[in-house]
């Protein structure tokens, strides 16, 4: 059953405009000029109770602006959108209690305060009960393993804690709906990691259902079967990630460090050498031989760190509107 259902959804920005100088102002003041930004253009789609699906597509697509009328904190222009049945921008107590939208970017947790205050204060406003919230509090706080960190105040943590105690604010009310905008911006590598365990733990033992955008490959691979690929405002692709993976990106980039100087003639015989500068390097190799390479290098050179990378999805993207 679909829990999400949107339909020829709109959303155009009216930007005022003001012209330089003394007269400008004047002239913009009785005049106002405004100018159209059509962010999200005409999109529908589905989603079923439970699906993890990836939202995705480069900077300025129209990502947080779908999310955010999902969530109820912007009107659309025009189109039609049910979430568990409520019509968002209604913003029905019942349906603020289903559903919770966090962004990586932005914050509810007091800077000043620990982040407790915060639990505490959405508490309330959700009216959730003691023994309810103790209960969540706990699970939570283990998952995402800051249990000791939930008296410091917030402004004392670093950047992959504090998204964490986000994380844990917007769901002391248990939604079921997740809209999650981009959740491991500016995160470590185990914090991100943290966060995909921890996204995939929320989906799987609620069955919750969660949207997410990011434009890092690396988190819709690890948790996202579907995909939704927005560009311009535009669906360019809605269905298995797996399917344009193998379809557009060839190549996976094989990163390395190296113990002592080599020289850059040698790193030709195993793929296009993308960067270089004596320690360390980038190649991109063909996906199906990279686990032949990858060992043939270990062997040949001085390596003392390797990592295999996707490409970045900006580039998949790229490769996606050149091939259709
Ligand atoms: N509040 C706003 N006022 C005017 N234009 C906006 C506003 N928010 C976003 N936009 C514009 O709408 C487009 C889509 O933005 P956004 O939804 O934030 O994209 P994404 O999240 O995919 O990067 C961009 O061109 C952006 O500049
Ligand atoms: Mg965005």
């Amino acid at each position: 059953m679909s829990i999400i259902q949107v339909k020829n959804l709109t959303k155009v920005y009216s930007v005022a405009q003001k012209q330089p100088g003394i007269v400008g102002t004047l002239k913009s003041f009785f005049h106002r000029q405004y100018k159209h930004i059509r962010a999200v253009d005409d999109i529908s789609f589905k989603i079923n109770e439970g699906e993890l699906v990836g939202f995705i597509g480069p900077n300025g697509a129209g990502k947080t602006t779908t999310l955010k009328i999902l969530s109820g904190l912007l009107y659309p222009t025009s189109g039609q959108v049910s979430v568990d049945t409520y019509i968002p921008w209604q913003r029905k107590p019942q349906f603020q209690k289903e559903i919770a939208f966090v962004a990586g970017q932005k914050n509810q947790l007091w800077w000043d305060l620990p982040a407790y205050e915060t639990f505490l204060l959405n508490k309330e406003i959700y009216e959730v009960p003691d023994h309810d919230f103790k209960e969540r509090l706990s699970y939570l706080a283990k998952m995402l393993d800051i249990a000791d960190l939930l008296n410091t105040p917030v402004k004392k943590l670093s950047l992959g804690q504090r998204m964490k105690a986000e994380l844990v604010a917007a769901l002391v009310h248990e939604p079921s709906i997740l809209f999650l905008d981009e959740p491991t911006i500016g995160l470590d590598i185990i914090a991100q990691k943290n966060m995909h365990d921890f996204i995939k733990g929320y989906n799987s033992k609620f069955g919750a259902t969660i949207m997410l955008t990011s434009h890092y490959m690396g988190d819709v691979e690890k948790l996202c079967d579907r995909v939704i690929i927005i560009n311009k405002g535009k669906i360019v692709y809605d269905g298995k990630l797996a399917q344009i993976v193998d379809r557009f990106a060839k190549h996976k980039v094989i990163s390395l460090d190296f113990g002592k100087k080599i020289e850059r003639e040698k790193l030709k015989d195993y793929g296009k050498v993308l960067t270089f500068d004596l320690l360390n390097a980038k190649i991109e190799v063909e996906r199906n031989k990279v686990a032949d390479i990858t060992s043939r290098l270990l062997k040949d050179l001085p390596i003392v760190d390797l990592s295999i990378e996707e490409p970045p999805i900006e580039e998949i993207i790229r490769l996606f509107f050149t091939k259709e």
